[in-house]
């Protein structure tokens, strides 16, 4: 059989081979703790679980309006409104299955080949492969060296008459840092000067601890709503990853093209889990909370594990749930061998940097129970000092 050349190109995500890797081990019989996870551990919350029984029994499991049902639509326009005081129309919004279906139609209806498009390095692994698989070019601005925050003049060099725009997440993964309104500001102001489109991806924006305040670029910037498109869904906020809810905001224009894209693609997203998902942004604002301030324990608890091992540096996340670990000044300076040696000597599973474009690191989640946080730290500890 001939495989398309595309088909060759196309890299799977490095996060999910680490996990499943892990879940392999497990089963063989090995001791495997595994922080590769990019999902919340908790069960999806009472009112998602019974909206969706509900819509069964009602008999709600027919195909539905392609960019979502109506009364997602308004959940998700007044959750804006209320969270953001942002204003959308019911056709400047796409429901689709996950924030990851939401990027491809982007890429797909942004991109030409050729196009050039900034991330900010280190990046989430999917972004770089879905502008590939339009043709275009993805671009890494490295942030390493400025506490992963972009700088405005290190992004304003890596423009070029070929760049067509960028992509922000913040609260980041793998990072776990949050953007503040100057960086965003500054994001803003390059974005109008060169005429670029962005696509904020804030799906961890209810994940922020201590004093960090997430911010939607809109609220900074109003004047460039019609250059934004807004990426969210119930994945992380509401631990419903396997659900597979997300969605866009945007203007008319770009909705309609993704709209139609997304028509000869999967149409709806599943009937049973849009009404999961409205029981979740109506009913489910203790459980966020909840959630959130069991992250907040968690990452305290696993910096202060973490911090003081000879070689191994680390940056406090304001948000979302990794930590990502500087292992340059180890004795294994390589993170894709770091993290196979870890593996097989103390079974810990890690995902390396380079699958965020940012070798020497390795990103560790921390969606995980306290006590494997606590044996996956001392084994850790113990694994550097073996070396
Ligand atoms: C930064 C970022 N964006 C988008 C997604 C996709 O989320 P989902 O497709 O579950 O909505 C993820 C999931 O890991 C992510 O980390």
């Amino acid at each position: 059989m001939k495989l398309s050349a595309r088909s060759k190109k196309i890299q799977p995500s490095a996060t999910l081979a680490v996990t499943a890797l892990a879940r392999e081990l497990k089963s063989a019989g090995h001791p495997v703790l595994s922080f590769s996870a990019g999902e919340p551990d908790f069960t999806s919350p009472p009112s998602a679980v019974s909206a969706a029984h509900e819509a069964i029994d009602r008999g709600e499991t027919h195909y539905t309006a392609n960019s979502g049902i109506p009364e997602l639509k308004r959940a998700i326009l007044s959750y804006y409104k209320a969270h953001f005081g942002l204003e959308y129309a019911a056709s400047e919004l796409i429901v689709s299955n996950g924030a990851k279906q939401v990027l491809y139609e982007l890429a797909q209806s942004l991109v030409d080949p050729g196009d050039e498009v900034l991330l900010f390095a280190p990046a989430w692994v999917s972004y770089a492969e879905q502008i590939s698989m339009a043709e275009g070019k993805p671009v890494a601005v490295d942030t390493v060296g400025s506490g992963f925050i972009p700088e405005g003049d290190v992004v304003r060099r890596a423009i070029t008459d070929k760049t067509v725009g960028m992509i922000i997440n913040t609260p980041n993964n793998p990072t776990g840092v949050v953007y503040g309104p100057d960086t965003l500001a500054t994001l803003a102001g390059l974005a109008r000067a060169h005429d670029l489109w962005i696509v904020y991806d804030e799906i961890y924006e209810r994940l922020v601890y201590g004093a960090a305040k997430h911010h939607n670029i809109l609220q900074i910037a109003p004047d460039i709503r019609d250059r934004v498109i807004i990426v969210n869904g119930v994945s992380k906020a509401y631990s419903m990853t396997g659900w597979r809810i997300g969605y866009a905001l945007g203007s008319k224009e770009i909705i309609a093209r993704m709209d139609a894209l997304q028509g000869n693609l999967t149409s709806n997203a599943s009937s049973i889990a849009q009404w999961a998902a409205v029981g979740a942004i109506e009913g489910a604002e203790p459980e966020v909370e909840l959630c959130r301030a069991e992250f907040e324990r968690r990452r305290d608890m696993l910096c202060g594990m973490l911090s003081g091992i000879n070689g191994l540096k680390l940056l406090s996340p304001d948000g979302a749930f990794y930590i990502f670990l500087d292992v340059r000044d180890t004795p294994i300076p390589d993170d894709i061998e770091f993290c196979r040696r870890i593996l097989e000597d103390k079974h810990v599973a890690l995902v390396p940097g380079a699958a965020f474009f940012a070798p020497g690191f390795i990103r560790m989640s921390y969606a995980c129970s306290e006590d494997d946080i606590r044996d996956g730290a001392s084994r850790i500890k113990s694994f550097i000092e073996s070396l």
